[in-house]
């Protein structure tokens, strides 16, 4: 196992960490003090750290916790699609022959387990503009903490956590420079193909009710297309339940 320190992509910056509450915290702490993009909190553990809605993410030592600052020059809207890329990135670590899949919105799963979790969260500036996001990713390397609520099986990676930060790092530059160059449209393209195939059924819970349907594909806006009996759905905000493997 490699003991040696992560090298990042040129420009970008570690602040390595102990232990934290929540490197998402951190990197918008930082961020709002003028850290550059690039800027790379990594923490061995967090005491506090945040899931998706509110629910914790459970962070003991041997996993992966990082939050990168980014300033993309775009609106709000087009920063939700940072989630998309930072999924392929994931998805990139993953070495050939385990079976990976992205799920909607953020999630990658490998070989039917989740892997990983990704909390972007965007700050605003006055005019409507993007002034910083920290795009947070959890990646199991070690152990797959079950959460009570959670509903797949976890899976791991592997490997060491410093390895992994620095494929992250390493594939997380990669797939931004795309996004960058060729727009949202070659970005999810990409995670199309990596996504379960048309057709298969799953359920997306939508506040309190629940919906099912057929995988439709993703619009140009990142919302899923589900193909219901009531007719085409186009989801924007919702939590996907079942999906079969
Ligand atoms: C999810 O609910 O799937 C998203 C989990 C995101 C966890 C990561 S770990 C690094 C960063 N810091 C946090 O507090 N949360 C994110």
């Amino acid at each position: 196992m490699s003991r040696t320190s992560p090298v990042l992509p040129d420009g970008w910056t570690l602040v390595a960490l102990q232990s934290i509450s929540s490197t998402n915290d951190e990197a918008a702490r930082l961020a709002e003090g003028g850290a550059a993009e690039g800027t790379v909190v990594w923490a061995r553990e967090q005491t506090g750290g945040r899931g998706r809605r509110g629910r914790h993410w459970t962070s003991p030592i041997g996993n992966l916790y990082s939050s990168t600052i980014l300033r993309p020059a775009c609106s709000a809207a087009r920063a939700a699609e940072l989630g998309f890329v930072a999924a392929l990135a994931v998805a990139d670590m993953v070495p050939a022959g385990r079976n990976v899949r992205v799920k909607w919105p953020n999630d990658v799963m490998v070989d039917g387990g989740k892997i990983a979790g990704i909390l972007p969260e965007s700050s605003v500036d006055v005019r409507g503009g993007v002034d910083h996001v920290v795009l947070g990713i959890g990646v199991n390397v070690s152990s797959a903490p079950q959460l009570p609520d959670m509903r797949y099986p976890g899976a791991t990676l592997g490997g060491s956590v410093e390895d992994a930060l620095q494929m992250l790092t390493t594939a997380l530059a990669a797939r931004l420079g795309q996004w960058r160059r060729e727009g949202f449209e070659t970005v999810r393209a990409a995670w199309l193909a990596k996504a379960g195939p048309l057709g298969l059924e799953m359920d997306v819970k939508l506040g309190d009710d629940l919906v099912h349907g057929r995988f439709a594909g993703m619009d140009r806006d990142g919302a899923l297309l589900l193909e219901t009996t009531a007719g085409p759905r186009k989801i924007v905000a919702g939590e996907l339940l079942g999906q079969a493997a």
